[in-house]
């Protein structure tokens, strides 16, 4: 089938290249001229895993191609995908910005002609599907189309693996019709029918939320059941996965750290939030989720000081990881774009190395010291940080970095050494991670 995908970011790319992998014939769109011009050229704008070798054999096929003319580009296709960002429109205010989304279809409306499916792959509040069909109907009454919502699950760093084997893939549809053509298009992906939940349109775009809200929680709870094992000198760590061994629970999604980042866990909680307070229905645990979560990165800048002995001010502070998980390039809403700038306040120096976020973190902090490698940064450190769990911070030679520094810490946020808390102890660490304090 031929299929137009607008906007070609990290979700819009991902879904472009898969669907060109299992044979559709693909259009990618981005307005960003530069952005279709590298893309064109065979580069990657993002860090996603695996995408680049999707991309490669696909253009090689011929299935995939890039465009910046949304005119040109929808011309003989059966089905639009948007997927262009949806920003939070106000910082802290909880309205995703619905420009881009809205945009899209008033360009599309008067280009419609033969049956076309418009589908939202954007996280978007409830009630946008139903927006896009009276835009594309006032512009132009004779479109013969559908609106469908089919929200994406994709997480970054492994959004190739989530989109082939998806747990369940939302259809939101009015018509039949519509719904025939989203199945024709996921039918080359071995799901079974019933993996395919068809919805109404409002529906499909609730369980997008309420899905990211509902892990959010989940992520919050892990971090207050945390902060409590600290203080009553339990093992939360393994609270947490004897928790989450129970079937109802489940293990997923309860590893504490520094607070949940990305541009999609912070900005959906506060959508649904926002639809909640103003339906009358509030989400009091999504509501206590944000305001938990936006105190969590202080209470990491106070572990830090805590364990540097309070006096953080000329000290060196290496911190290994900035972007707001690893397998990514993504810096949107990371933790370290909070404590980092507040350590560096009460006047540490910052030494830090990211395998693939330095590009992003050099426009947004500069001041930071940025190294090449984890060893360098660790060099002359009185601390060390471990922000993100790369694999890469896994299997570092401890010793050696015993060597390069000058002191002793090492604050793990995210529990890497947990295991070997012990080996790392008897090199002549002293370990402090989330959730356990001996
Ligand atoms: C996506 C979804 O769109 C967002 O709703 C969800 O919550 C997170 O994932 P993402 O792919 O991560 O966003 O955003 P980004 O990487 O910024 O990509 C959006 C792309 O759309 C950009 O390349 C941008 O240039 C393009 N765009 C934006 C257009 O082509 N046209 C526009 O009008 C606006
Ligand atoms: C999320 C959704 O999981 C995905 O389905 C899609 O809707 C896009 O948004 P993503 O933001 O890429 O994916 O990453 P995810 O793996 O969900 O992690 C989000 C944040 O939560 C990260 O900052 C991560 O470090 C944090 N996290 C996750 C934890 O702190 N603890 C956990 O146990 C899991």
């Amino acid at each position: 089938m031929r299929i137009a995908i607008i906007g070609s970011g990290y979700v819009g790319l991902v879904s472009g290249a898969c669907f060109a992998n299992f044979g559709h014939e693909i259009i990618c769109v981005d307005k960003n001229k530069e952005k279709i011009k590298r893309l064109k050229n065979g580069e990657i704008p993002i860090y996603e895993p695996g995408l680049k070798t999707i991309v490669k054999e696909n253009v090689a096929s011929g299935r995939l191609i890039f465009m910046d003319n949304i005119q040109e580009a929808i011309q003989g296709v059966k089905a639009i995908f948007i997927a262009v960002g949806t920003p939070e429109s106000r910082r802290g205010e909880g309205y995703a910005d619905m420009k881009y989304v809205f945009g899209v279809a008033k360009e599309i409306a008067p280009l419609i002609k033969d049956y076309t499916v418009i589908i939202d792959k954007s996280t978007v509040p409830v009630g946008t599907a139903d927006r896009v069909n009276e835009i594309i109907s006032e512009i132009n009454p004779q479109a013969n189309f559908d609106v469908v919502s089919n929200p994406e699950f994709l997480r970054e760093g492994s959004a190739i693996e989530d989109f082939e084997r998806p747990d369940r893939i939302v259809v939101g549809a009015n018509s039949e019709k519509s719904l025939e053509i989203m199945n024709e298009i996921y039918s080359p992906l071995n799901v079974s029918r019933n993996q395919i939940v068809a919805v109404d349109l409002r529906t499909a775009e609730m369980v997008k939320l309420i899905s990211n809200a509902f892990l959010s929680i989940k992520i919050v709870f892990a971090n207050e059941v945390a902060d409590l094992a600290e203080k009553i000198h339990a093992d939360g760590i393994k609270a947490l996965i004897a928790m989450g061994m129970d079937g109802r629970i489940g293990e997923k999604f309860l590893h504490p750290g520094p607070g949940y980042g990305g541009s999609c866990f912070p900005k959906d909680t506060k959508s649904i939030e926002k639809t909640g307070q103003e339906a009358g229905a509030h989400l009091t645990l999504v509501e206590a989720a944000i305001k938990a979560n936006s105190g969590r990165k202080a209470g990491m800048v106070r572990k830090i000081i805590e364990a540097m002995g309070e006096k953080i001010s000329g000290k060196k502070i290496a911190c290994l990881g900035l972007t707001f998980k690893p397998n990514t390039d993504d810096l949107r809403e990371s933790p370290a774009l909070v404590i980092l700038p507040s350590l560096i306040e009460k006047g540490a120096q910052i030494r830090a190395y990211d395998p693939k976020g330095m590009e992003e973190s050099k426009k947004i902090i500069k001041d930071i010291k940025y190294r090449n490698s984890s060893y360098e940064a660790c060099e002359g450190a009185d601390c060390l940080v471990i922000m993100t769990e790369w694999d890469e911070f896994r299997g570092l030679d401890l010793k050696k970095i015993k060597n390069l520094m000058k002191g002793n810490i090492i604050v793990d946020l995210r529990n890497i050494y947990y295991k070997k808390r012990k080996n790392v102890e008897d090199i002549g660490f002293e370990y402090i991670g989330v959730g356990f304090k001996e």
